[in-house]
């Protein structure tokens, strides 16, 4: 006896590419995309790094230069972050209350060159401290001081918001910070900037490549934050933490890294009103460029699927290395 025909052909959907476009349930944008930047001092060419294929460190003139091409790709947003000198780090990463630091200097420039960008600048100690911590380490030197690093942070904060900043995203996952950060802006008269919180963001293996751009990794290798970046086996504590950030009035929460926690992307997205962004971080942009130059996978589509695979999830927003990329091959 032959076998009964399928009652249900889900394949009509996909019969040709009108119908396919017709019934398509997520799209990618430029506009969904905030570009990281790296900035560093001088005023020479742009410097590769090498982990990170297709990515630079820009002069302040360059830096300008590269975001108004991304404008004009119809990127609308920017996260910068400094690669500060060694020579100007210290244990207390005290070079940040330098009113003419690089990242407020980039932050300025960026307002002036390319006003119609969203400046996204990052709060967090890690480019200023010789140790490479995002905070300041308690007495011993075993931890990082969370409320001396809430203080400090809230400094940062103000400086970046003086400098015209459009949002401060603290990176650093200290407690409290979000709520303080508000307080300290909106009784300095910022209070139409807005923070960009790093709600749910884990003490990641996929950060190496990042921290050779800016120069925080340690001669030792590696950096254990362990004591402030959440644990990856954990989901109810990152949601707990979003929470917590979504109640200290933070205005858009994301999940760091993105691919590996599309889980939390999910759930969060299912628990809150806010906007949500996702960072896919510098190793997930590292490996699929590797394999990518082998010849393994092809970039394009490979980058194109996770991309969308974001937007699935619920992302709203994607920080991405990616971003001019995704910008021009959707034009
Ligand atoms: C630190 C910070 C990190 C990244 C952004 N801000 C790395 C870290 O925690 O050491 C990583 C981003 C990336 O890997 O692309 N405040």
């Amino acid at each position: 006896m032959l076998p009964s025909l399928p009652s249900h052909r889900p394949r009509r959907l996909r019969a040709s590419a009108a119908i396919r476009d017709l019934t398509r349930e997520h799209r990618l944008h430029p506009h969904d995309f905030i570009a990281p930047m790296f900035v560093m001092e001088g005023g020479g060419d742009s410097e590769s790094i090498d982990s990170m294929p297709g990515i630079f460190r820009h002069s302040l003139a360059g830096l300008a230069e590269h975001a108004r091409v991304l404008r004009d790709l119809g990127v609308r947003g920017i996260a910068v972050f400094p690669r500060i000198d060694a020579g100007l780090k210290d244990e207390m990463g005290g070079h940040f209350r330098d009113p003419d630091n690089l990242m407020l200097r980039a932050v300025r420039a960026l307002k002036r060159g390319v006003p119609e960008l969203a400046v996204f600048s990052d709060v967090a100690l890690d480019p200023y401290t010789s140790h490479g911590h995002d905070g300041l380490l308690n007495a011993a030197g075993t931890d990082v001081d969370n409320d001396r690093t809430v203080i400090a942070l809230c400094e940062m904060a103000r400086m970046q918001a003086d400098a015209g900043a459009d949002f401060v995203a603290p990176s650093d996952m200290m407690d409290g910070r979000v709520r303080a950060i508000r307080e300290t802006l909106d009784a300095a008269g910022h209070a139409d900037t807005g923070i960009l919180a790093y709600a749910a963001k884990f003490n990641s293996a996929f950060y190496g490549p990042f921290r050779d751009a800016v120069g925080s990794k340690r001669p030792a290798g590696y950096l254990d934050k362990s004591g402030y970046q959440l644990d990856p086996a954990n989901a109810r504590e990152a949601l707990l933490e979003a929470a917590l950030d979504e109640e200290e009035g933070a205005d858009i929460l994301m999940v760091k890294p993105a691919g590996p926690y599309l889980d939390l992307v999910r759930q969060l997205r299912d628990r809150t009103l806010l906007p949500l962004a996702v960072y896919q971080v510098s190793g997930e942009y590292a490996m699929l460029q590797a394999a990518a130059e082998r010849g393994w996978l092809d970039a394009r589509a490979a980058a194109m699927e996770q991309l969308l695979g974001f937007k699935r999830a619920g992302a709203d927003i994607i920080l991405t290395y990616w971003a001019e990329q995704a910008a021009r091959w959707l034009r």
